[in-house]
């Protein structure tokens, strides 16, 4: 199947990718600029995956390659999604940095579904995954337009699990935890921050992309009955341990 990942330099989709290559998948991604399209190109060969990038900025979708719409793609898989901007409580940003988060973050990648929703209507068969975040729902702290942006696009996905499901078009959300990758590095690379965040994770483990990948394949099968499915790859959380604090 044609599989268009978003977000070429993300170690999650580039394990998604490595997955979906091995399953005999062509690989197309995003990136939000010509920079980072060189280097996942790169990454990508250096992988030894043969995949193909287009520019894609959530804050400029009219700027695009045009290309990338032309692709007759089956499977959309929304990865790619802005950092928080800044750890605080939700008064303390400006209107300006929320306005343009949820314009960037929500709007963009709504622009991407509803690019690809005629391609997929017309050919009667579409997987539509949506890497979310486990904070959709557990409101991580000092992370407000984060979750408030993760959670709205479940919203959406919901939305079109019910209005396309006729078509063979079936939406599903993947809700990681605590992940190692580039953006976490800040917070998985500090022994203190690690002996905390595994003394309540049930697993006391903090997850790996390659195990984020592994549960995106059912929900891309083409006889998959999942649809508007949420599925959290998380090792246990937001259940949490509690020894040490339950201790009477
Ligand atoms: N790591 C975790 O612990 C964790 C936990 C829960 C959920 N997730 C979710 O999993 C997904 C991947 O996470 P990751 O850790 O691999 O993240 P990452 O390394 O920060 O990757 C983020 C991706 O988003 C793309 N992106 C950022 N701003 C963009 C913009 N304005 N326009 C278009 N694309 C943009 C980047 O594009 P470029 O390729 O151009 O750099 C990059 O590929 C994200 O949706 C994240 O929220 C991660």
């Amino acid at each position: 199947m044609k599989i268009l990942i978003t977000g070429g330099s993300s170690e999650i989709g580039q394990a998604i990718a490595k997955r979906r290559h091995g399953l005999g998948d062509e690989i197309y991604f995003t990136s939000s600029s010509e920079a980072h399209l060189d280097n996942s190109h790169k990454t990508f060969s250096q992988m030894g995956i043969p995949a193909k990038g287009f520019l894609f900025d959530f804050n400029e979708p009219s700027a695009a390659d045009p290309n990338l719409f032309k692709l007759p793609i089956d499977a959309l898989v929304l990865n790619a999604f802005g950092k928080n901007p800044k750890l605080t409580r939700f008064h303390e940003l400006s209107a300006e940095v929320v306005r343009s988060y949820f314009d960037g973050n929500i709007s963009g990648n709504a622009h991407l579904v509803w690019r690809f929703l005629p391609g997929m209507v017309e050919r009667k068969f579409g997987r539509l995954v949506y890497v979310s975040s486990l904070s959709a729902m557990t409101g991580t702290s000092r992370y407000p337009v984060y979750c408030a942006a993760k959670a709205a696009l479940e919203g959406l996905f919901l939305n079109l699990a019910v209005d396309y499901g006729e078509f063979n078009i079936l939406s599903n959300i993947v809700r990681p935890g605590v992940i190692a990758t580039e953006r976490t590095k800040r917070l998985w690379s500090k022994t203190y921050y690690v002996d905390k965040i595994t003394e309540v994770i049930p697993t006391k483990q903090v997850g790996t992309p390659d195990q984020v990948a592994e549960v995106v394949n059912p929900l891309l099968s083409p006889t998959s009955y999942m649809n508007g499915s949420t599925v959290t790859v998380s090792g246990g959380l937001p259940m949490v341990r509690s020894e040490g604090v339950l201790d009477l």
